[in-house]
């Protein structure tokens, strides 16, 4: 996952910084990192090879650092004029349009907008701690901002708008990081999380929040162990505002999917997305927006059946393995065997880059949502569905199925989407309350429509996988086919209505269970009210196609906290592996 830091020290940073690369995890990393010794700051990329555990710096001593972690190398952070040093993370609203007020190309990463904005604010005469309170309340979206100006070199400052960001001290050293407080929980001593319209200036000193007119105000920080998140899972729900913020600014960097993916892309004929598990579930929400905004027929496979099968892949057929880990022995024996069958074009969609699955294909897309720990699929599962609608977008583009139109609203709800996770997880304290009553439950239904049905899938799965429930998903318009003679008092139906043009028909799928007594627990951004038997948690407005991605969240938070009261063991389920290799 990416992420930016920055440390300082009365001493040497170095020997730190190698012990904070070393919690980095087993993939490759590309680290960007701004370096301040004898010399002027200078900007230095290096590949870090996985496990971290010597790093071969190009001088050996400086008091301070900024640095950047991605594992494409397309987040850095910019150094200006040997003055300005900024490492941003994560996107603004209207960047392109920022952009051309700056000068910049579109394409300019948020690293070169914000000194932009900085350095024009300087030229005119204002202080670095008023200029950034003006970022502050100009720049909207969902990022994290280190600063530091030559002309104080002492100091380091940061903001955030939306996206974490912890400061931590221990000893003399002092740090900043938006890594969800992990290398934090690991060494610091004492730490404290960022809250948007603050700027924090550190150094030496303790670190400081600093005023627009430069007056400062101490930071009551806390114990870096009372930051600690209770479990893998929750950590990494949580993280899903960082790990999609980076996602899309990927996608704006225009170097996501490579020249030659994209040649194949008009000629396609069709698509077979073959997957096991979540990634199944993924694959099935993904055809809706393959089908729609890329124009191209598609098949949805279970990896497990589809490599028994007598498969004819086609020659204009891609056929896509999408799986987390890459290692799952059903996709890759779905993929080996449509290969022995002909098949023309494979591709890797995983988080595992160098996994068996990358090796099979001919070409890989990388959700770059960082390793994850809790067996349960979460914040790996959404970079899958993001990377796919971005897939989507780009294969509408070469089959000319999109509109620019199309493209421009994509985009903005692309730009919506963090923050909208981040209401999404806000509603934490209700869906606790739905858990302190679902949890009790040994039959759950989870429904929805059109994307939904297969977001009701994942929700189902999830509600199994960790809380040991039985809950099973349905598209809204089969209950009436059957399930619906299970409907009683004591069967709870959680439904997932967007406030689309399947809303109306979802409503009366609603009547029709609450006319047999069932108590319904709506997820939905439409303009409904609680009731008895009849629980509404809203959810945010304006993401169109996109808000599978939320829904699944609320699902997911949902699942864990009925895990959590059932007393459920939480990352490493029973009878669960992370990948089968047999
Ligand atoms: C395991 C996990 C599931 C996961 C599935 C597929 O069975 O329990 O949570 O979805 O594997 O994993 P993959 O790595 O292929 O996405």
């Amino acid at each position: 996952m990416p992420d930016i830091l920055a440390l300082t020290a009365p001493q040497n940073v170095l020997p730190a910084f190698t012990q904070h690369c070393a919690l980095l995890g087993h993939h490759e990393h590309q680290l960007a990192l701004i370096l301040a010794g004898e010399a002027q700051p200078a900007l230095h990329k290096l590949t870090l090879s996985a496990p971290v555990q010597a790093i071969q710096f190009p001088q050996a001593h400086s008091n301070w650092l900024m640095a950047s972690f991605s594992t494409s190398g397309a987040i850095s952070p910019y150094l200006h004029q040997s003055r300005l040093s900024v490492a941003a993370l994560g996107h603004c609203d209207e960047h392109a349009s920022w952009c051309q007020r700056y000068q910049l190309l579109p394409s300019a990463s948020l690293s070169q907008l914000v000194t932009a904005m900085l350095a024009s604010e300087l030229n005119d005469g204002q202080t670095l701690a008023s200029s950034l309170h003006q970022l502050a309340t100009t720049l909207s979206g969902h990022y994290a901002v280190i600063v530091q100006d030559q002309l104080q070199p002492q100091y380091l400052y940061a903001l955030q708008g939306g996206l974490g960001l912890w400061v931590g001290q221990e000893d003399g050293l002092r740090q900043i990081c938006t890594t969800s407080a992990k290398a934090m929980r690991q060494s610091a001593n004492s730490a404290y999380e960022m809250k948007p319209q603050e700027v924090v200036r550190f150094g030496l000193s303790q670190p400081t929040f600093i005023a627009a007119d430069e007056s400062t105000a101490p930071i009551s920080m806390s114990s870096g162990k009372q930051i600690q998140v209770p479990h893998h899972m929750l950590d990494e729900i949580q993280s899903q505002t960082h790990t999609l913020a980076a996602q899309v600014d990927r996608y704006h960097s225009g170097k996501l999917f490579s020249t030659a993916l994209l040649a194949k892309l008009s000629a396609l004929r069709s698509i077979t997305l073959v997957a096991s598990g979540s990634s199944f579930h993924a694959a099935m929400i993904a055809s809706y927006w393959l089908e729609q905004l890329g124009g191209c027929k598609v098949q949805v496979e279970l990896a497990s059946e589809y490599r028994f099968r007598e498969v004819h892949p086609a020659p204009d057929e891609m056929l896509i393995g999408i799986s987390q880990s890459g290692e799952t022995a059903d996709t890759l024996e779905a993929i080996r065997l449509a290969q022995r069958k002909g098949a023309a074009q494979t591709v890797a969609l995983t988080n595992a880059p160098g996994s068996t699955l990358t090796s099979l294909c001919d070409h890989t897309l990388l959700t770059e949502s960082g390793h994850e720990l809790s067996v349960s699929s979460t914040k790996s599962f959404t970079a899958q569905l993001l990377l796919l609608y971005q897939f989507a977008l780009a294969l509408g583009q070469a089959r000319k199925a999109l509109s620019s139109e199309a493209l421009q609203t994509a985009e903005q709800q692309m730009r919506r989407l963090s923050a909208a996770v981040q209401t999404t997880l806000e509603h934490s304290k209700e869906i606790r309350r739905w858990a302190s009553e679902l949890h009790r439950k040994a039959n759950l239904f989870v429904i929805g429509r059109h994307a939904m049905y297969p977001v009701a899938l994942e929700g189902a799965f999830k509600f199994k996988e960790v809380a040991y429930q039985n809950a099973t998903g349905y598209a809204a318009g089969e209950l009436k086919h059957g399930p619906i003679t299970l409907i009683d008092e004591e069967l709870p139906v959680i439904a997932c209505l967007p406030w689309n043009e399947h809303a109306e028909r979802m409503l009366s799928n609603l009547h029709e269970i609450r006319s047999n007594h069932g108590e319904i627990f709506v997820l939905s951004d439409g303009n409904l009210a609680s009731s008895e038997r009849f629980h509404v948690i809203h959810m945010p407005t304006g993401l169109g196609n996109l808000s599978p991605i939320t829904y699944v969240i609320a699902l997911q938070l949902l699942a864990y906290h009925c895990a959590l009261q059932r007393g459920n063991v939480i990352d490493t389920p029973r009878n669960l592996q992370k990948a089968r290799t047999s």
